[in-house]
């Protein structure tokens, strides 16, 4: 019997052809680039076995409740879940799949792109070639600061968290510092010091935010926080927009309380152009782009096809999502 799944987006042929070819399921999708309009989502789910969703997709009571009974499974494109209701899908029995792992490497690899180019302007060099701001060679201009050397403090020692502590020790990093609920007992590898939050944010040259976004961590960047940073700090978000309270953030950088933020995510995703923080030089703000590489996307395609099938045949998901 045939299995109605909804599709919440185009994704990355991988993961289309592993359930065309499943046999089992009938697909439905918003097939397009731009976000589902949550009417498309509501009639989408609507009756679906099955629900392979983004994580612009807020994942509430009425989309459960418009989906019925059936809905078995639902598998997130992304290795967050703070879009998703989970207490509300655990109590209608539902599975949920996420796609941890796949894209740790190239999330890294962004994480430290981005801690460069803001710690050393790039960005700002770029424009300033473009604009006719290069003059010469000057010796006081467009500096920034190194890694070599240095003090990171890493927030959220979790698998991206560890990814990007291997990839900055070769720099020369002097101090690897974490903080986060538990000691990690991997640490050890990448001479992770194990501090707390106060000491971790006023001892770091650069702060790399890896955390996931949950009730304790949303906000935790805030006035109290940056207060706490060295004026020659940098402080980079590679997690989710909520765990910055963003006005701080914009007065921290105008302020000159810190030196440069870089930001992968922000609150809301787009950020609107007009946004405050855009006005910054000292600010390099990309578009949540931590996993995408051609490949990664299409790993991740593959991965939460196959854990939206195993839900749907009730067998082992490869990433299911228990905690
Ligand atoms: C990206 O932010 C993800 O959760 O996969
Ligand atoms: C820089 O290009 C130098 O030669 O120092």
């Amino acid at each position: 019997r045939m299995m109605k799944v909804f599709v919440t987006r185009r994704i990355p042929q991988e993961g289309m052809k592993i359930l065309s070819s499943s046999g089992v399921t009938e697909v439905c999708q918003w097939d397009s680039d731009e976000p589902v309009p949550r009417a498309e989502l509501l009639t989408g789910v609507h009756g679906a076995h099955g629900l392979l969703c983004l994580l612009s997709d807020k994942i509430d009571a009425e989309v459960l409740d418009t989906a019925g009974p059936n809905l078995k499974v639902i598998s997130t494109l992304s290795v967050g879940f703070d879009h998703m209701a989970l207490d509300e899908i655990k109590k209608r029995g539902i599975r949920v799949g996420y796609t941890p792992d796949v894209l740790t490497d190239a999330t890294a690899e962004l994480t430290l792109a981005l801690l460069l180019a803001t710690a050393r302007r790039i960005p700002e060099g770029v424009e300033e070639v473009k604009n006719g701001g290069w003059s010469s060679w000057k010796p006081l201009w467009l500096c920034g600061y190194g890694l070599s050397g240095s003090t990171v403090g890493i927030i959220g020692l979790g698998r991206i968290g560890l990814a990007i502590a291997r990839r900055l020790l070769p720099f020369g990093v002097k101090r690897l510092l974490y903080s986060g609920r538990t000691v990690k007992s991997n640490a050890a590898e990448v001479n992770g010091e194990f501090v707390s939050l106060d000491a971790l944010v006023s001892e770091s040259d650069f702060i790399v935010v890896s955390c996931s976004l949950t009730p304790e961590t949303q906000g935790l960047c805030d006035k109290t926080f940056f207060n706490k940073m060295k004026n020659t700090a940098i402080f980079v978000n590679i997690s989710r927009g909520a765990v910055v309270n963003q006005e701080d953030l914009y007065e921290a950088l105008k302020s000159g309380q810190i030196a440069a933020a870089g930001l992968d995510v922000t609150t809301p995703e787009p950020l609107p152009t007009n946004h405050p923080l855009l006005t910054l030089k000292n600010c390099v703000v990309i578009p949540h782009l931590g996993s995408a590489t051609y490949s990664t996307r299409g790993e991740m395609s593959a991965l939460a096809a196959r854990n939206l099938l195993g839900g749907l045949q009730g067998t082992d998901m490869p990433s299911e999502l228990t905690a």
